[in-house]
């Protein structure tokens, strides 16, 4: 009775807690927010001095006395205890005015999540105010913020490259039957960059000076048109700030790496799928989504390589909020078996 009169108030969320950004979906209101999932502290007294955008802003540019880190390194959470203040202050940042309302929130993970991380993040939920937690691996959410038709007995494939982890699911009959999960995305990309600028021109460059490069002009397909930019560093020799131009060929020979272990991943998946599935992921091809899909030639490399189709879905890094979002509107459609074959493992009464 009581949960019948809070669903009427209350104003339930999906979550994508990424590695790079946190998204949150209202139900009834769409996407309400989207910020870096970075937060900033002050190593003094504990106390937080920024999250999101603003915090993003002072990564690699804090004094001595003010740490910003992400607390979601490498698509696994590296500290329990700034994830919990971060999801609390974007919760309440939703919510803004209306704290005594409980929310029920369907929040994603990545797959590769342990069993332990999991209940970290959903007892960081409820102690946010949360009022029943599900959560959700992200392909699963991500293949229903495709609209991929999940509860079909056909396989579908999505490859995820998110900031930390590039996720590689195979989904069919509302579940996933394989997934892999591979330490390389995004922020590997960045580091790639830095390091091949390091290494070639003596040129020590910033992550996020790296992530613009990448952004700007990167592709990783030889065919792509080639164009340039001017990034800032500093001269590892002469240790004085410098300038360089740079272009497509630079970003897309320091990703030769990752490029490599990622297709390797998908590659074996390909190889431990059923065959049944595989032909269908043959007619289906592969769905790309997360924010690395808007790679230059990244489409075109995938699918040369794979001989596959190869779609990047539209907006792929909302993909995985909106099926989050999805998953919380049809909830009340569902059974409860239903609800725990698509991915949740927990549920609370
Ligand atoms: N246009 C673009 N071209 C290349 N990369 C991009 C582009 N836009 C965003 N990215 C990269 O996408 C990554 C973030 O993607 P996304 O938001 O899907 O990650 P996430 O969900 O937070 O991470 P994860 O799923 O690993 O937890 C960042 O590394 C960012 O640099
Ligand atoms: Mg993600």
């Amino acid at each position: 009775m009581f949960n019948f009169l809070y669903g009427l108030f209350s104003n339930d969320m999906g979550i994508d807690l990424g590695t790079a950004n946190v998204l949150v979906y209202v139900k009834g209101r769409g996407i309400v927010l989207r910020e870096p999932s970075v937060v900033a502290t002050n190593r003094d007294t504990g106390e937080i001095m920024a999250v999101g955008i603003d915090a993003k802003r002072m990564l690699g540019r804090t004094p001595a006395n003010i740490t910003a880190v992400r607390p979601l390194r490498n698509g696994v959470i590296a500290d329990f205890d700034t994830t919990e203040r971060m999801i609390r202050y974007f919760i309440r940042k939703v919510h803004a005015r209306k704290s005594l309302l409980h929310p029920r929130i369907v929040i994603s993970v990545p797959s590769a999540c342990t069993e332990v991380e999991r209940r970290a993040v959903r007892e960081s939920a409820e102690r946010a105010g949360a009022r029943e937690v599900y959560v959700i691996e992200e392909p699963m959410a991500a293949a229903i913020g495709a609209e991929l038709p999940v509860h079909e007995p056909a396989g579908n494939m999505v490859v995820d490259i998110g900031g930390g982890t590039t996720e590689v699911a195979v989904i069919s009959l509302g579940g996933m039957v394989l997934s892999n999960a591979v330490r390389v995305a995004g922020d590997d990309f960045d580091k790639a960059i830095m390091e091949y600028f390091k290494e070639k021109e003596n040129l020590i460059i910033g992550e996020r000076t790296a992530e613009e490069a990448k952004i700007k002009i990167g592709s990783v397909y030889p065919g792509s048109q080639v164009r340039e930019m001017e990034i800032k560093g500093r001269d590892l020799v002469t240790g004085l700030p410098k300038t360089i131009l740079i272009s497509t060929d630079d970003i897309r020979e320091s990703l030769n790496e990752p490029m490599k272990e990622m297709l390797k991943v998908i590659k074996e998946t390909l190889n431990q799928t059923p065959p049944e599935l595989s032909a269908d992921i043959v007619d289906r091809g592969i769905v790309l989504i997360g924010g690395g899909a808007l790679l230059g030639g990244i489409d075109k490399l995938l699918s040369e390589e794979t001989k596959l189709p190869v779609h990047v879905v539209d907006e792929p890094m909302n993909c995985v909020v909106m099926g989050a979002g999805k998953y919380l509107e049809q909830m009340q459609n569902l059974r409860k078996n239903q609800l725990y074959s698509l991915g949740t493992r927990e549920h609370r009464e």
